[in-house]
């Protein structure tokens, strides 16, 4: 299997450092306040301050990681990237690579709803749950999922007060498309060329990224289109 997503072609790239902000922590900032430069062409970009230092990076080289990924793991995990960040550690809304170089964090896990890195909140309640429970199954009643439930059905107008929670992005999409499907009585349902919308089986047919698609039967129903072609069917 690894061998046959190896063999498809590779998508765009993006180059990381074009994306993300990167300042080294030995040009940090010391004041809390800075004034607003004028902006040209030519400023060069700076991040404001942060007073959190990383741990010291002691695992495995870039070289080694980079090895492992490429004998052990599949390639589209990292097809964005010529040269994928190595990432260490993160802090609310900074991130520091095994380098120990800072990032601001604009990013957040892609499409994935996120209250940055490390949130001392979030990793008490975090903690805690885990020094408790881990995992049953949904079978089970277990308090913290019916509070959750009612705390996010609470944000929510009717009918949409029903929660049905799952693991991924891929899984919610998932039964998005059954929702849907089962809703409106049709099969048919169309997404962007190039747009990514999961890996699972069912949403395969929906992500419509070169090396994602493999030349097996799936899909059924799932049409792609281009924005043009969206604008002139509506
Ligand atoms: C737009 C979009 N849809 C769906 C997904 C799939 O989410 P997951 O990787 O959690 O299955 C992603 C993941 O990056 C995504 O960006």
């Amino acid at each position: 299997m690894s061998l046959a997503w190896r063999n498809l072609q590779k998508p765009f790239y993006l180059e990381t450092s074009l994306r993300i902000l990167q300042m080294r922590p030995s040009l940090s900032l010391g004041a809390s306040r800075i004034a607003v430069p004028k902006l040209t062409l030519h400023t060069k970009h700076s991040m404001p301050p942060c007073d959190f230092s990383p741990e010291k990076y002691q695992s495995l080289a870039y070289s080694r990681v980079l090895a492992i990924h490429k004998q052990h793991l599949s390639p589209v995990d990292t097809a964005y990237f010529r040269k994928p960040l190595l990432l260490h550690q993160g802090h609310m809304e900074w991130l520091f690579d095994s380098e120990g170089n800072r990032y601001l964090d604009f990013f957040s896990g892609i499409v994935t709803v996120s209250v940055g890195h490390c949130h001392p909140k979030v990793s008490a309640v975090a903690k805690k749950q885990i020094d408790r429970l881990w995992h049953t199954s949904s079978v089970f009643f277990h308090s913290p999922m019916h509070e959750y439930a009612e705390k996010l059905s609470a944000l929510l107008p009717e009918p949409l007060k029903v929660i049905f929670l799952v693991n991924s992005g891929s899984e919610a999409n998932d039964l998005a498309m059954v929702m849907a499907r089962a809703h409106s009585n049709h099969t048919d349902i169309i997404s962007f060329r190039g747009a990514y919308h999961g890996c699972s089986p069912y949403t395969l047919g929906l992500t419509n990224v070169g090396i994602y698609k493999m030349e097996v039967p799936g899909g059924i129903g799932c049409q792609s289109v281009s924005s043009e072609t969206l604008t002139f069917l509506q």
